[in-house]
C-alpha cells in the first residue's frame, strides 16, 4: 500500500504538474483532491505540451487512472474542453477518468459573485483567477452548493437551482447586473452533465481496493501551502486546502495512508495576485527571474511577481505538510545571476526587532516585514543539461545544500528545465 502526495510549498506554480508527470508511470492512480480550474499545471512530455486545470496528470500514462476527488470543485465546461483537447492527441480517457459525484459544480453565478466581491474591495482585492472558486466553496460550506449528484436528477436540480437563483439574482440586480435566466442555466448544465456523465462515479472503493492490493496512488496538489485557506496569507489565499492533510478528506483516505510527501518549491519565489511577499524584487534581478522563468500565469496570463527563495516560508510549509523530500524546481532560471540571496527570517524596519516565524503574524504584518538574507555565489553557467548532482557547478551544489540545511528537508529532485527528462534525481 503506498500513497505519495505532491504538494506546492509556496504560492502555487511550483511545477507540481511536471513532478507528477515525471512520476505518473509508476502510479495506478493519479488523483486531484483540492481546488478547481484555478489550477494550471504545465507538462512537457512525449505527446507535447499540455496546460491542464482539472484533469489529473496521469493522462499521458495509458495504464494510469485519473481521479478527480470530491474535494475538487468542477467547472463542467472546462473539463469537457480539456478532455476533448487531450483526446485529440490520441490519448483515451474513456473508463480512465473518474469524477466524484460529490464534487461541487461551479455555476455561472459564482464568477459573477466573485467579481462583485473583488470590485468592492478595490485595491485590497485578492486578485483571484476569476473562476468563481471562492463563491463555489462558500456555497459548499453554507449548504447551498450543487453537486454532480444533483445534476443526475433533473427535478432535484431544478428545485435547487430555483432556490439559488432566488438568492443570487436580487444581489445581481442590486449591483446593476442582469439576472440569470433559469431555463438557460438549467439546460446548459444538463447538456454538460450528459457529456460528462460517463466519467461521474465515486472512486473511493477503487482507490481503497487499489491500495489494498499493493497499488500506488499519486496525489496531485493544486495551488500551494501559502494559499491555504487557513494557514496561507488570508485573505490573499484560495478557498480550499492544498496541504497534504487536505487529501484525506479531499480524496477519501485515512491520514495514515499517506506515507510519502514530496514538497515542490521553486529555487526562487513567485506569486500571482495580491498579498504580501517579503522577498519580492522590483529591480533588474526580478525582471531576470520573470524573463528566464517565463513567469506568466497559466490560467490568467498575468505576470507573476518574482523574488528570492524564502527558506523561512518553505521550512514552515514543509513542517505543515509533513514533507519527506523536496523537489527543487527551475534551478536553471538562476543560471545567469552573479550573486543569489536566500531569506532566513524577517525583521520589522521601524523597531529593528527580529522576527523569525511566518506563523506568528498575519498577512497585514507580513506585508510590513523586511527579509534577512544570506548571500551565495552564483554559477553563471547553464545547468540545463545536468542530469546528475555531480554535473552541477560547485556553486549550484552549494545552493542546493544550503536550501536543505535551512529547510531541514533533503532535496531528492532538482528540475533544470520544463521537459520531463530535465530532472536530476538524488537517491
Ligand atoms: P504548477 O501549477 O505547480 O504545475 O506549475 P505551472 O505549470 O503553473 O508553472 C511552472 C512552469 O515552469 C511551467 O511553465 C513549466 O513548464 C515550467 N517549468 C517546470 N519546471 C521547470 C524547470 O525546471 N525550469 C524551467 N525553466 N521551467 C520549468
Ligand atoms: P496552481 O495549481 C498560483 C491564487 C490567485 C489568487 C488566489 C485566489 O497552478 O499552482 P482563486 O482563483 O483561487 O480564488 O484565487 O490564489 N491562485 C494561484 N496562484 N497557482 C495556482 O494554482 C493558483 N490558484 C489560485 O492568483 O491570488
Ligand atoms: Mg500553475
Amino acid at each position: 500500500m503506498s500513497v505519495t502526495a505532491v504538494v506546492g510549498l509556496q504560492w502555487g506554480d511550483e511545477a507540481k504538474g511536471k513532478i507528477v508527470d515525471l512520476l505518473c508511470q509508476s502510479a495506478n492512480i493519479v488523483a486531484r483532491f483540492n481546488g478547481g480550474d484555478n489550477a494550471g499545471h504545465t507538462v512537457v512530455n512525449q505527446y507535447g505540451k499540455f496546460k491542464v486545470r482539472l484533469t489529473p496528470n496521469g493522462f499521458s500514462s495509458p495504464g494510469t487512472a485519473c481521479v478527480i476527488g470530491p474535494g475538487v470543485v468542477v467547472n463542467p465546461a472546462t473539463l469537457i474542453e480539456e478532455v476533448n483537447s487531450i483526446q485529440k492527441y490520441g490519448i483515451n480517457l474513456e473508463g480512465r477518468l473518474w469524477v466524484s459525484p460529490r464534487c461541487h459544480v461551479v455555476m455561472p453565478y459564482h464568477p459573477i459573485m466573485e467579481s462583485i466581491f473583488e470590485q468592492a474591495k478595490g485595491k485590497a482585492r485578492t486578485g483571484t483567477t476569476k473562476r468563481g472558486i471562492g463563491p463555489v466553496f462558500a456555497d459548499k460550506v453554507s449548504y447551498n452548493g450543487i453537486r454532480f449528484f444533483d445534476l443526475a436528477d433533473d427535478s432535484l436540480f431544478a428545485e435547487k437551482l430555483r432556490i439559488q437563483l432566488a438568492i443570487k439574482n436580487p444581489i445581481f440586480e442590486a449591483f446593476g447586473m442582469a439576472p440569470l435566466e433559469f431555463e438557460t442555466v438549467y439546460q446548459e448544465k444538463l447538456e454538460q452533465y450528459a457529456l460528462l456523465s460517463q466519467h461521474v462515479r465515486e472512486a473511493f472503493g477503487f482507490v481503497q481496493d487499489t491500495l489494498e492490493s499493493g497499488g500506488h496512488v499519486l496525489l496531485e496538489g493544486a495551488q500551494g501551502a501559502l494559499l491555504d485557506n487557513t494557514w496561507g496569507s488570508y485573505p490573499f489565499c484560495t478557498a480550499s486546502t492544498p496541504l497534504s492533510g487536505g487529501a484525506s478528506a479531499g480524496l477519501g483516505l485515512a491520514p495514515g495512508q499517506i506515507q510519502r510527501v514530496i514538497g515542490v518549491a521553486k529555487a526562487y519565489t513567485t506569486r500571482v495576485g495580491g498579498g504580501p511577499m517579503p522577498t519580492e524584487l522590483f529591480d533588474q534581478t526580478g525582471e531576470t527571474l520573470q524573463r528566464e522563468g517565463q513567469e506568466f500565469g497559466t490560467v490568467t496570463g498575468r505576470p507573476r511577481r518574482c523574488g528570492w527563495f524564502d527558506a523561512e516560508l518553505v521550512r514552515f510549509t514543509s513542517q505543515l505538510n509533513g514533507v519527506t523530500e523536496l523537489a527543487l524546481t527551475k534551478l536553471d532560471v538562476l543560471d545567469t545571476l552573479p550573486k543569489i540571496k536566500i531569506c532566513t527570517g524577517y525583521h520589522i524596519p521601524e523597531t529593528g526587532e527580529r522576527l523569525q516565524r511566518y506563523w506568528e503574524i498575519d498577512a497585514h504584518n507580513l506585508g510590513r516585514v523586511k527579509p534577512v538574507y544570506i548571500e551565495l555565489d552564483g554559477w553563471q553557467t547553464s545547468t540545463r543539461a545536468a542530469r546528475d548532482f555531480a554535473n552541477l557547478p560547485p556553486q549550484a551544489q552549494a545552493y542546493v545544500n544550503k536550501v536543505e540545511e535551512l529547510t531541514g528537508v533533503a532535496v531528492k529532485f532538482i528540475s533544470v528545465g520544463p521537459e520531463r527528462e530535465a530532472t536530476i534525481r538524488i537517491q
